[in-house]
């Protein structure tokens, strides 16, 4: 199909590439690969087409969002701990000009204080926390929407 808007750039920060090795209490225990099969066939069923990226390097993260816009209609994002602190990735998602959704696994709000603050804040279509990868069902249904995507 031409001219449809149904690209999203699914990104993933440090320390996402060792999920499976994270506190599974916290994070549930499964590989970055399984999460993003499971986002895919999430994706797939809306109508969307997913694009995976992931890096522990902040300056690849913000290179990468500099070329969202040609490669992406909108963007989830999980920055992991960059989330709380990177001014310079909130500055490169918001040159994007994307529709995005900030997703976290656990629920921020309820652990250190320090996760509680996102640079992502006024940038982002919603902050979607605590839900496990089922946030990540919900953040593409969103974007679906956004964009005017059916499945
Ligand atoms: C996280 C939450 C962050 O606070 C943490 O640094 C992560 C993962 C999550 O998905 O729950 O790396 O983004």
């Amino acid at each position: 199909m031409t001219n449809v808007r149904n690209r999203v750039a699914v990104l993933h920060g440090v320390n996402f590439d060792v999920l499976e090795k994270r506190d599974a209490s916290i994070y549930g225990g499964l590989a970055l690969s399984e999460l993003e099969r499971q986002i895919s066939d999430w994706a797939h069923e809306q109508g969307l087409e997913p694009i995976f990226f992931q890096t522990n390097s902040e300056g690849e993260f913000c290179e990468y969002l500099h070329r969202a816009a040609d490669l992406a209609d909108a963007v989830i994002v999980n920055a992991g701990a960059w989330t709380h602190y990177s001014r310079a990735i909130a500055d490169a998602l918001e040159l994007t000009g994307l529709p995005a959704v900030e997703v976290h696994l656990s629920d921020v709000e309820a652990r250190d204080d320090w996760r509680k603050l996102s640079v992502f804040d006024g940038l982002v279509a919603a902050k979607i926390s605590g839900r496990g990868p089922d946030g990540y069902r919900e953040a593409l249904e969103l974007l679906a929407t956004k964009l005017e995507v059916t499945p």
